[in-house]
C-alpha cells in the first residue's frame, strides 16, 4: 500500500468526533477512515492538561502504530490541551484552530463558545478567535451536561431543550450573534440549539472546515488518494464496548457504522 493509500487517523474521547469523520468522508470521497473513540476514558471534558495529553499521545501512537498517513485530533478538549504539546512523524490537525476560523469569517457582534469545562478553562478558542478578530467580544459558556445527553441518545428531549435554554439564555442576553459548538458531541444538537437561539444566530461547527483544510494540506503534501477503496471506507475501534456508541454512530454516518473493533491502547 502507497503512502496515499493509507487512511486518515481520526480519534475523539467518544463517538462525537464522527461529526468530524461524516465531514471529511464528504469532502474527500477517496478517503478511507481510522477512526478511535477512546470510550474507556471518557470524558476527557473534565480532565487535567496533563492526563489528556497523556490519553492523546497514547492515541496517535495507536493510529500511528496501525498506519495512518495524517490524523486529525477531533476532540475539541484533546486538541485545545495537547495539541501543542506533541509530536507526530505525520500531518496532525486538531478542531480548534479550523473552529475559531470560520466563527471569525461569520461572526459581525459577540460570538458565544460553548464546550467542555476543560476547553472552556484553556481559553483556546478565545485566544485563538481574538487573534483573528480583536474586535469582536468573546463569551465562553461550558456545558458539561450536554455529552452525557448526547451519549443518552436525547438529542431531541424536552429535557435537552431546557438545558440548552439554562446554557444558552446568559449568551443570547448577551447579544451573542453566533455560537461555536465547540465540542465533538455537539453538532447533534444543533437542531435544539438553533430553536433555543433562533434563526439569526449562527451554530459554527468546525467539522466542515476542518475537512476543507485536510483537503487542501494533503494535496499539498501529495498525500492525496485518487480512487477510492473497494471495500468499506471507514473502520471504528473503541476502547471500551460500544453499544451506545454502534447506535449513536449509526445516525452520525450517512451509510450507517461498521461493526466495532475493541481495542487496547
Ligand atoms: N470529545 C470531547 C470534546 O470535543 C467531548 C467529550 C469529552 O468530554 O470527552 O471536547
Amino acid at each position: 500500500m502507497t503512502a496515499n493509500e493509507l487512511p486518515i487517523g481520526v480519534f475523539d474521547s467518544g463517538v462525537g468526533g464522527l461529526t468530524v469523520a461524516a465531514a471529511l468522508l464528504e469532502h474527500l470521497p477517496a478517503e478511507s477512515i481510522l477512526y478511535l473513540g477512546d470510550t474507556a476514558r471518557l470524558p476527557y471534558g473534565t480532565k487535567s492538561p496533563e492526563t489528556v495529553a497523556r490519553y492523546t499521545r497514547r492515541n496517535l501512537d495507536f493510529l500511528l502504530g496501525r498506519g495512518v498517513k495524517a490524523v486529525v485530533v477531533a476532540c475539541n478538549t484533546a486538541s485545545a490541551l495537547a495539541l501543542d504539546r506533541i509530536e507526530a512523524s505525520v500531518p496532525v490537525w486538531g478542531v480548534v484552530e479550523p473552529g475559531a476560523s470560520a466563527a471569525a469569517r461569520v461572526a459581525r457582534g459577540p460570538i458565544g463558545v460553548l464546550a467542555t469545562e476543560s476547553t472552556i478553562r484553556s481559553g483556546a478558542y478565545e485566544a485563538a478567535i481574538r487573534r483573528r478578530r480583536g474586535d469582536l467580544e468573546v463569551i465562553p459558556q461550558a456545558c458539561p451536561l450536554f455529552v452525557p445527553l448526547v451519549e443518552e441518545g436525547w438529542a431531541d428531549d424536552p429535557i435537552t431543550e431546557e438545558i440548552a435554554r439554562r446554557y444558552l439564555e446568559p449568551l443570547l442576553d448577551r447579544g451573542a450573534e453566533a455560537l461555536v459548538l465547540g465540542c465533538t458531541h455537539y453538532p447533534v444538537l444543533k437542531p435544539v440549539l438553533q430553536r433555543v437561539a433562533g434563526d439569526a444566530v449562527s451554530l459554527v461547527d468546525s467539522a466542515e472546515t476542518v475537512a476543507a483544510l485536510v483537503a487542501v494540506e494533503l494535496a499539498a503534501a501529495g498525500l492525496l488518494r485518487v480512487t477510492a477503496p473497494g471495500g468499506p471506507r471507514v473502520e471504528l475501534c473503541v476502547t471500551d464496548a460500544g453499544e451506545r456508541f454502534q447506535r449513536i454512530a449509526d445516525q452520525i454516518l450517512r451509510d450507517g457504522a461498521p461493526p466495532l473493533e475493541w481495542v487496547e491502547v
